[in-house]
């Protein structure tokens, strides 16, 4: 049986995530993402697992910098060696455990603590992951708040088939509904839709949909 006890053993997670297509259908999922940034980007990868969707961004947009968390430091390890595998510079990387329940709250590789800025990310990533906080609505809306106006949160959420709840079960993963999350998303200022997976992106579409959200440029009041 899979169970989060997986997560602790990364060399084999990201063995399963490549071999089954996983990481090569979302890579594909994200490249048909139309994303325009000019200027710096600063990426947010919450909960990197083995960092797919943070080195994805990353090497999308040379003039980028990726921060990456998770629970489970040897995620960070395995997010820094794909990332060599990808011929990344690491230097363009900064890791740190964090919980999804305090996201903006990092302790880095060497012991030190990091306070991430609200409004500071151009692209925030996550993969099926605030469901792992105690409270996934305080969880989202600490992301948002991090987000730069303009700026993009893109959830690759476990989807509500079957499939994507019968893993869900396995992974003891616990989410609230994609409506509600929407909801939540929309109340901290963004607006939302929800994009399905298709058959080009199996296998990920059995279990993952993606929410997207963008923060609302800010105005000028007169
Ligand atoms: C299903 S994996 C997803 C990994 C990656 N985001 C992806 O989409 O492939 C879930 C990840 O969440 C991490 N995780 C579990 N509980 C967490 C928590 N409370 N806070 C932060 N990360 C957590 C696990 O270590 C694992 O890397």
């Amino acid at each position: 049986m899979l169970s989060p006890r997986l997560y602790k053993r990364t060399g084999i997670y990201d063995f399963f995530m490549k071999s089954l297509g996983y990481e090569r259908s979302i890579d594909r999922f994200l490249r048909e993402l139309p994303l325009d940034f000019p200027g710096k980007v600063r990426i947010l990868d919450s909960g990197c697992g083995t960092g797919l969707m943070g080195l994805h961004f990353l090497q999308r947009f040379p003039n980028s910098e990726l921060v990456a968390t998770d629970l489970e430091p040897n995620c960070l390890r395995s997010t820094l060696n794909n990332a060599d595998s990808r011929n990344l510079q690491t230097t363009r990387i900064c890791c740190g455990t964090a919980d999804i329940s305090h996201p903006s709250q990092l302790t880095l590789l060497n012991g030190s603590s990091l306070s991430l800025e609200t409004g500071s990310f151009q692209i925030i990533c996550l993969g099926a992951v605030v469901g792992y906080a105690n409270c996934t609505e305080t969880s989202i809306r600490e992301l948002v708040s991090l987000l730069a106006p303009g700026g993009i949160l893109i959830n690759l959420e476990m989807n509500e088939s079957p499939s994507g709840k019968f893993v869900s079960r396995q992974y003891h993963y616990s989410n609230i509904a994609l409506t509600r999350m929407k909801q939540v998303l929309q109340d901290s200022g963004c607006e939302v839709s929800l994009r399905r997976f298709h058959a080009r992106h199996l296998p990920a579409k059995l279990t993952r949909v993606a929410v997207i959200a963008q923060r609302a440029q800010e105005t000028t009041s007169v």
